[in-house]
């Protein structure tokens, strides 16, 4: 499954966790700049999928991930797996929203500049203007302007969701991995993480996990169809589109 412009290829990606094979078989490239969005039943490994891309399932002890991953930065392609990019440097280019907004216990503000300061070397000064840009992109900056001091943790559910947005976005990255990100929402909240989706989509490259076929007809460039450990399919949005389709129930009946 090759694209034109592709900003990671997968050849031949396995998982293994806690002894057991989660995904394999995994031959894949995933689009620059496009919105791709991966679905599947609960446990078929949409998050495992998601966490290779940024090696973050190698934070849990015994896990093992074979075949080789390939990131396609402006100039060069690294083998992300055979360490030719810190780890650190990495994270930063891919950077990845979780399901449930995971808020640092500090003020709003520190949960974006702090990790600046702290990882990447910016100014105190440097890091609140990161943290305004951020604020302002993730379009949280006009509800929070006020009390940028006040604890992340008294922010509503979409609110935090787009503070880690913020955070994200503040350390520049190329690609955004988003994972069922209005899924802990009510329906005005998640319609407000899906506007901002679309201000986001062009501007950056989007890997999203989704339950929802409307949502990914909507926004996806793309769709990757997780099912038997491995990629099962690949569709475009349109064939999901239209209320007859049996496939797009299946989808939602996950
Ligand atoms: N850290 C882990 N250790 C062991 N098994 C895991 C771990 N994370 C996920 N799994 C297992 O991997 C499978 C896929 O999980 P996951 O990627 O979270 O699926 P999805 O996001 O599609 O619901 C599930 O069977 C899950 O139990
Ligand atoms: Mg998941």
């Amino acid at each position: 499954m090759e694209t034109l412009n592709p900003v990671f290829t997968l050849r031949d990606v396995g998982v293994i966790l806690a002894g057991r094979e989660i995904l394999a078989g995994l031959n894949v490239e995933i689009s620059k700049g496009a919105a791709t969005f991966v679905m599947g039943r609960s446990g078929s490994g949409k998050t495992t999928f998601l966490r290779i891309l940024n090696r973050l399932n190698e934070c849990f002890p015994g896990c093992r991930t074979t075949g080789e991953v390939l990131l396609h930065l402006d100039d060069r392609v690294v083998r992300t797996y055979d360490d030719e990019l810190p780890l650190p440097e990495l994270r930063r280019l891919v950077g990845m929203v979780f399901q449930h907004p995971n808020v640092l216990p500090m003020s709003i503000e520190n949960n974006i500049a702090m990790p600046l300061v702290t990882v990447h070397g910016f100014t105190r000064g440097q890091a609140r203007e990161a943290a305004r840009m951020a604020l302002e992109e993730a379009r949280l900056w006009d509800e929070v302007s006020d009390r940028l001091g006040a604890d992340a943790r008294t922010l509503s559910g979409g609110q935090q969701q787009r503070l880690c947005l913020a955070r994200a976005l503040a350390m520049n990255p190329q690609v955004l991995l988003l994972d069922e990100p209005t899924s802990s929402l009510d329906y005005t909240a998640a319609k407000g993480i899906e506007e901002l989706l679309t201000s986001l989509k062009g501007r950056y490259t989007m890997v999203v996990v989704s339950h929802g076929a409307d949502f990914a007809v909507r926004q996806a460039d793309d769709i990757l169809v997780l099912r038997d450990k491995t990629i099962h399919g690949r569709l475009a949005p349109r064939d999901i589109e239209g209320s007859d389709s049996a496939l797009r129930e299946r989808l939602e009946s996950f």
